[in-house]
């Protein structure tokens, strides 16, 4: 059988070498994947996470919206539980780290369900005012330290990073600053910098290790002595007549520390990076800030889409888009591309926080039941963070953003920035 390709050297998305280009060459790409090979077959990825001689199939890729999202919302067909991610993961890893991000129903809607209670709307509204005091706070700091900075270490990673380890109960100090570390080299296995010489795997697996023991400590500690926090909260909790084994919790504090970490953060810096690459845009913003920062968040969420990913697994032969797709192939979903689809959203290549489209994006998935559990929490960080920061100092400006190489999150390693001191 022949399967549905684009046959060019710049369009072969399983080398390594094409994810170390800039995010706006891989779109056009991707733009030509959308308009002449919606459905297409790739040769397996490069990848060091799986020994070669593993057998490891190639797979196909969605490049269109509306394909997205009936993979997405058609979770039968598509399942999660043979593999997320275009690369593939030794089963081990994905259960230490993956939690139910990875699973099936019924296993996970009973998980979801359970761990979805902390993020409920009536609670995310409780929580809203101690977002937006963090932010302040961290604000404050960033300020503090003169007139530039590294944006992405002086605070964006400081925002989700302090908000998480309090929502979890981490100690101050290096437990907080081991996890947020732990969580951004996780997600960027394929990065040399991350990797700091050692192999995708030893690099993921490593610091998905260093997540579990530190949560495996602090599960013993809330045993003994229980606090208000999430992880006393999990410990405690009962799942069909049983409570969760440590490896369970674990697996959930590492899926939670990557998830709710590493994507607001990059989602923070993508945000100043595209407002001082778009002054219009910023003016148009400054204008009214309370009345356009949602539009604004959302903007960004569709424009730099940080999580650039996800596969699912047919679990029978099937068709998309007239293309027939067998039983055990793997499918992956671009949401890069699917958010800068023409069908999809009007003049898809510009970042136009004044949107009138519906504005329908895979920042957060296709919409099926995988879609983001912290989207609320998500949006809230980065709309207070945008808030503070362009009611204080209205100048800010981002120099050039350090990308990551990376397949999975459109992450921005390093930027400066400067701004005019507040007087
Ligand atoms: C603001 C940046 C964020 C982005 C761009 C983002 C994006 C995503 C995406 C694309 C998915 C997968 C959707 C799918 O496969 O259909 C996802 C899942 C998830 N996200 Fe987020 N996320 C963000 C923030 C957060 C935060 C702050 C948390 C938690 C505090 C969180 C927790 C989760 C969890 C637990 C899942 C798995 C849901 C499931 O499998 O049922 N995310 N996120």
């Amino acid at each position: 059988m022949t399967r549905p390709t684009l046959d060019a050297p710049d369009a072969d998305i399983s080398a390594r070498a094409f994810w170390a280009q800039d995010y706006e060459i891989r779109e056009r790409v991707f733009q030509r994947f959308r308009e002449e090979c919606p459905i297409s077959w790739h040769r397996p990825y490069e990848s060091e996470l799986m020994p070669p001689d593993d057998g490891t199939p190639g797979f196909w890729s969605v490049w269109r919206h509306e394909e997205i999202r009936t993979v997405s919302r058609n979770a039968k067909v598509f399942c999660s539980g043979r593999g997320i991610l275009m690369e593939d993961f030794p089963e081990v890893v994905s259960q230490m780290s993956q939690s139910f991000l990875a699973m099936d129903d019924p296993e996970h809607a009973q998980l979801r369900s359970l761990v979805s209670q902390a993020f409920r709307p009536r609670r995310m509204r409780t929580i809203e005012e101690w977002v937006r005091g963090n932010v302040v706070e961290l604000v404050d700091e960033l300020l503090a330290t003169g007139e530039e900075a590294d944006f992405c270490e002086a605070f964006a990673k400081l925002v989700p990073g302090r908000i998480f380890a309090d929502f979890f109960g981490l100690p101050e100090g290096q437990t907080r600053h081991d996890v947020m570390d732990a969580a951004e080299k996780l997600l960027a296995w394929d990065d040399p910098e991350a990797a700091q010489g050692r192999s995708a795997l030893e690099t993921y697996g490593e610091e998905a290790q260093r997540l579990l023991d530190i949560c495996f400590e602090l599960i013993e500690e809330r045993r003994a002595t229980p606090g208000e926090d999430l992880l006393t909260w999990l410990v405690q909790a009962e799942i069909g007549g049983r409570t969760l084994e440590d490896w369970e919790i674990g697996s959930f504090f590492c899926l939670l520390a990557a998830a709710g970490n590493d994507t607001t953060r990059h989602s923070l810096a993508h945000g100043l990076s595209l407002l001082t690459r778009h002054p219009e845009q910023r003016a148009l913003l400054l204008e009214d800030l309370d009345g356009r920062l949602d539009g604004c968040v959302e903007e960004i969420m569709r424009y730099a889409t940080p999580v650039m990913q996800f596969r699912r697994t047919a679990t029978q032969d099937t068709q998309l888009g007239g293309v027939p797709i067998a039983a055990g192939d793997k499918v992956v979903m671009w949401y890069s591309s699917g958010n800068r689809d023409a069908s999809a959203f009007a003049d898809a290549g510009s970042f136009d926080i004044l949107r009138t489209d519906e504005n329908r994006h895979l920042g957060f998935g296709g919409g099926g039941p995988h879609y983001c559990m912290g989207a609320a929490f998500g949006r809230m960080m980065v709309k207070h963070s945008l808030r503070d920061i362009y009611t204080r100092v209205p100048d800010i400006a981002a120099g050039v953003p350090v990308f990551q190489v990376n397949n999975f999150i459109n992450g921005i390693a390093a930027m400066p920035a400067r701004w005019t001191p507040p007087v």
